[in-house]
């Protein structure tokens, strides 16, 4: 077991729907605390540099015009294992597939409104934080 520190994104379907507290009291209830949070509304130029990994994917410029199309929030959770750990609190992509009681499931709306993201490797996780959270 180790302490870590991941970067968690509320997607504009879920602020939009005041999905906000419920997703943080989920985080709270299982060992991450919120570290830093904050409410922004990015351009689709820092959302294509966010996911610039999915360059790639035919998904990419959708995605990239989602994330920029209303506020989203940007937090720092930390606990144990705290990138596995928020990965299984929200459940597969698809919110159709996802475990009940995920994040996703209780709250997705599909593969593209799905709520939530989550770093998924503890190098990607220090530089997503560090993308949103640079002093
Ligand atoms: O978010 P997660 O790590 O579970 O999935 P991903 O494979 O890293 O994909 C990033 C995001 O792209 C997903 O959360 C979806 O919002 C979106 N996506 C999509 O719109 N269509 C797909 N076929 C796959 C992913
Ligand atoms: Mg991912």
């Amino acid at each position: 077991m180790s302490k870590e520190r991941t970067l968690s994104i509320i997607k504009p379907d879920a602020v939009e729907r005041n999905l906000v507290e419920n997703i943080k009291s989920i985080f709270i209830k299982n060992n991450l605390i919120i570290q830093d949070s904050k409410k922004i509304h990015i351009t689709k130029d820092e959302a294509s540099e966010f996911y610039k990994v999915h360059q790639s994917k035919p998904f990419y410029n959708e995605l990239c015009s989602y994330l920029s199309s209303g506020p989203i929030v940007v937090m720092i959770l930390e606990g144990e294992n705290a990138i596995k750990s928020n990965r299984k609190l929200m459940g597969a992509t698809n919110p159709k597939e996802a475990e009940e009681n995920t994040i996703r499931k209780l709250y997705g709306i599909s593969i593209d409104k799905n709520s939530v993201h989550g770093s998924d490797s503890l190098e990607n996780a220090k530089k997503e934080i560090e993308f949103f959270f640079k002093n």
